[in-house]
C-alpha cells in the first residue's frame, strides 16, 4: 500500500525516481508524485499511474541529484493531484513521502491550524510534514532531531522520507510498521531508498532492511547513520539481496499475472528444493529446526492470515489435522487480532503471507506474541516485518510476486504447508512409511503435473469466451477443494469485477441455490477424492436447475462429462495435494475472462499488493 522511492547520489535523480516508482506501482497506482532539489525543491504530482506523471515531468527540464517519490493507495482524502505525495511543509522547503496512517493527526492538525499553519491536502502525511516544520522551528533544533521528536508524538504506522532545500545532501528516512529498505551504492557514493527492493536491485546488491522504530541519516559524503527512536545509534546490518533483475520483468509475457501462473512448475519446484526428498525419506523445512519440538507437542496450531494465504491456511488446516491429528484453527487475522482469543501456552501460531507485511497480520502476531505463543511465519518476501516479527518460519521461495492477484504465492504457500505437515507427521508417527513415501513422490510430480494444466490454457481461453459477459459465477467444491472454490471465486472478482461466490457444494442447498439459472455459470472442481460421489449428487442439483457447470475433473472421468457443459481435465493426485493442480485452471479462467473484459490484470481497481493499513 502506497510505494515509495528516493535517492541521493550523482545521477539525475528523476529516472531513478519513476523507474522505481514503475516497480512499485503494484503497491498503489491511484496517483504519483516526485520531488527533486536542485537550485529549489520542486514537487510535481498526479492523480492516475506513474505514466501521468512521467507525461508532466517530460515537459519540464528536471536536475538535481537527490529527490523522493511516490505511489498511492488512497487511504485518507481522495486520490487527486492535492492528496498525492510528495507534500511540502509550509515554507515549501521540507518535502515528505509516506506509507503507512498516522492516527492522531486530526489532533495535530488541530493545534497546528490554531498556530496558523495551512493545509493544501485532507492527508495525514500533509499534517506529518507541517509537524517537523513547526517542531523544528520552536526548538529551534536540526531536522534530524524535529524528526525524531515528531516520531515520538505520533501514533500509527510509517515508512517516510523527508528531503529539505536548505541541505541538499540530506536524506532521512524512518519506518514503524511500514517497510524500508535502504540500498547501498558502491563506495557508498549512493543510496536508493525503496518499499522493497524491486527499485533497488538493478543498481547495488547490498542493502540494509530498516527496523521498526529506527531513523536513518544518509549524507552525500557516504556517512549513513542508523539511530533507534531514543537516539540510540545502532549498527546497521548489511545484507545482499538474493534476487535477480529478471524475476521482476515481464519476460515477454503481456501481463505479469500471466507470468506468474506459468512460473508455477518452477517456483513449485524451487519451494520443495532440498526440503523434500522421497527417495531420502526426507520432509523438513530448514527455517524451523529449534520450534519443531513447540510444534510436534502443540495442543493446538492456529493459523492466521488474509485473502489468498487464509485460503491456503484453510488448505493447510484439512491437510494438518489428517496427516498430523493435530487440532488446527485458522482465522482470519483482521478477526482474530480483535477478539481476544484463547492462546494457550503450547499452542502454535502460523501465520501465513505473501508480502510479510499484511497490518492485519503482523498485528495478530504480536498479539499472540504477547500472549505466549510460538510464532511461526510463512512468508514469501524475504526480510519482511512477518518473517522478522515471527520466532522462526519458512520462505516459499515463490520469487517476487507482482501481479496484485496472487497465483504463484498460493502454489508455494501450499507446498510449504504441505511439507510442514510431511515433517510434523513424520516426528509424530502419524503416517506409516510407506504413506509418507507415496505422499511425497506425490509432492514431487506436482511441478511435471501443474504444467500439463498449463498445457491446457487455450481450451481454458475458448470456455473463458462464453462465459466472459457473466454478471455472476458460483464456485463449488468440497474438502480439499472447498478453499479451492473460494480462491477461484475471489480470483475472478478481483481482477475481472464479476461478482463471483464460493461455496462448499453441499451448503448450496442452504440458500445459493436460489440462485441458479440458465444465466449462472457454476465452476465445480471435482476431482477424484473421498466426496466425489457427494459433489456428482450437488453437480445434478444444479443441472436440474438448467445452471451451465464448468468442471474441473480428473483425467479419465467417464460420468461427469456425461452431466456437464464443459470439462477441464487434471490430471490424478493424491487430495490431500490436489489443491496445489485443481487451482490452476481457476486462474487461468478469470485472467481469460478478466482480460477479455478489458480490465487491468496486473492492477486491478482499488485493489494493492501489500496491505500494510488495517
Ligand atoms: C488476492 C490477494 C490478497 C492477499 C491478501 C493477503 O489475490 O492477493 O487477498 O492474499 O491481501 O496478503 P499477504 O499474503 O501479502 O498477507
Amino acid at each position: 500500500m502506497c510505494g515509495i522511492v528516493a535517492y541521493l547520489g550523482n545521477r539525475e535523480a528523476s529516472p531513478v525516481l519513476i523507474k522505481g516508482l514503475q516497480r512499485l506501482e503494484y503497491r498503489g497506482y491511484d496517483s504519483a508524485g516526485i520531488a527533486v532539489i536542485e537550485d529549489s525543491l520542486e514537487v510535481y504530482k498526479k492523480k492516475g499511474k506513474v505514466k501521468e506523471l512521467e507525461d508532466l515531468i517530460q515537459k519540464e527540464n528536471l536536475t538535481g541529484t537527490i529527490g523522493i517519490g511516490h505511489t498511492r493507495w488512497a487511504t485518507h482524502g481522495e486520490p487527486n493531484d492535492v492528496n498525492a505525495h510528495p507534500h511540502y511543509s509550509s515554507n515549501k522547503k521540507l518535502a515528505l513521502i509516506h506509507n503507512g496512517i498516522i492516527e492522531n493527526y486530526a489532533a495535530i492538525k488541530k493545534d497546528l491550524i490554531s498556530k496558523g499553519h495551512e493545509f493544501q491536502s485532507e492527508t495525514d502525511s500533509e499534517v506529518f510534514i507541517h509537524f517537523v516544520e513547526d517542531i523544528q522551528k520552536h526548538n529551534e533544533c536540526t531536522l534530524e532531531e524535529a524528526v525524531r521528536i515528531a516520531l515520538t508524538k505520533v501514533v500509527g504506522a510509517y515508512a517516510i522520507v523527508i528531503i529539505s532545500q536548505d541541505n541538499p545532501n540530506q536524506l532521512i528516512a524512518a519506518r514503524k510498521g511500514s517497510p524500508l529498505v535502504i540500498g547501498i551504492g558502491a563506495n557508498n557514493e549512493e543510496f536508493f531508498l525503496a518499499s522493497d527492493a524491486t527499485p533497488i536491485i538493478e543498481y547495488t546488491k547490498d542493502v540494509v532492511y530498516l527496523n521498526d522504530e529506527e531513523i536513518a541519516i544518509i549524507n552525500r559524503n557516504g556517512n549513513i547513520s542508523i539511530k533507534n527512536i531514543e537516539d540510540i545509534a545502532q549498527n546497521p546490518y548489511i545484507q545482499t539481496l538474493d534476487m535477480e533483475l529478471e524475476a521482476i520483468e515481464k519476460g515477454g509475457y503481456d501481463y505479469f499475472m500471466l507470468k506468474e501462473i506459468f512460473e508455477q512448475p518452477r517456483s513449485v519446484a524451487d519451494c520443495m528444493r532440498g526440503r523434500l526428498v522421497s527417495n531420502k525419506d526426507h520432509a523438513a523445512l530448514g527455517g524451523i529446526r529449534k520450534h519443531v519440538d513447540d510444534l510436534v507437542n502443540a495442543n493446538r496450531i492456529i493459523i492466521v492470515a488474509c485473502g489468498t494465504s487464509w485460503h491456503a491456511g484453510l488448505v493447510a488446516e484439512y491437510v494438518i489435522e489428517e496427516l498430523t491429528r493435530t487440532p488446527v484453527e485458522v482465522e482470519y487475522a483482521s478477526e482474530f487480532r480483535y477478539r481476544n482469543p484463547i492462546i494457550n501456552k503450547g499452542d502454535v501460531l502460523l501465520a501465513i503471507s505473501q508480502s510479510g507485511e499484511t497490518a492485519d497480520t503482523l498485528a495478530a502476531i504480536e498479539m499472540a506474541k504477547a500472549k505466549g505463543a510460538v510464532i511461526l511465519g510463512i512468508c514469501n518476501v524475504v526480510g519482511s516485518s512477518i518473517a522478522r516479527a515471527s520466532d522462526e518460519g519458512a520462505y516459499t521461495h515463490a520469487g517476487p510476486e507482482i501481479g496484485v492477484a496472487s497465483t504463484k504465492a498460493f502454489t508455494a504457500q501450499l507446498t510449504v504447508l504441505n511439507i510442514l505437515a510431511l515433517m510434523l507427521a513424520r516426528h509424530k508417527k502419524t503416517l506409516s512409511d510407506n504413506q509418507f513415501k507415496e505422499l511425497t513422490e506425490e509432492m514431487e510430480s506436482i511441478p511435471g503435473k501443474i504444467q500439463e494444466v498449463l498445457d491446457l490454457n487455450g481450451q481454458i481461453e475458448e470456455i473463458s469466451k462464453l462465459y466472459k459477459d457473466a454478471k455472476n459465477f458460483l464456485y463449488l467444491g468440497r474438502g480439499y477443494n472447498f478453499p479451492v472454490a473460494l480462491e477461484g471465486a475471489l480470483k475472478l472478482k478481483e481482477i475481472s469485477y464479476i461478482h463471483a461466490e464460493g461455496y462448499p457444494a453441499a451448503e448450496m442447498k442452504h440458500g445459493p441455490i436460489a440462485l441458479i439459472d440458465k444465466e449462472m455459470p457454476v465452476v465445480v472442481i471435482a476431482t477424484r477424492d473421498s466426496s466425489y460421489d457427494k459433489i456428482v449428487s450437488n453437480i445434478q442439483e444444479v443441472k436440474a436447475r438448467k445452471g451451465k457447470v464448468i468442471a474441473i475433473v480428473t483425467k479419465g472421468d467417464a460420468l461427469i462429462p456425461k452431466m456437464v457443459d464443459h470439462v477441464i481435465e487434471v490430471p490424478s493426485c493424491h487430495e490431500t495435494i490436489m489443491p496445489l493442480i485443481s487451482v490452476i485452471p481457476l486462474q487461468l479462467l478469470s485472467f481469460h475472462i478478466a482480460v477479455m473484459r478489458g480490465c487491468n490484470v496486473d492492477q486491478p481497481r482499488n485493489l494493492a499488493k501489500s496491505v500494510t493499513v488495517e
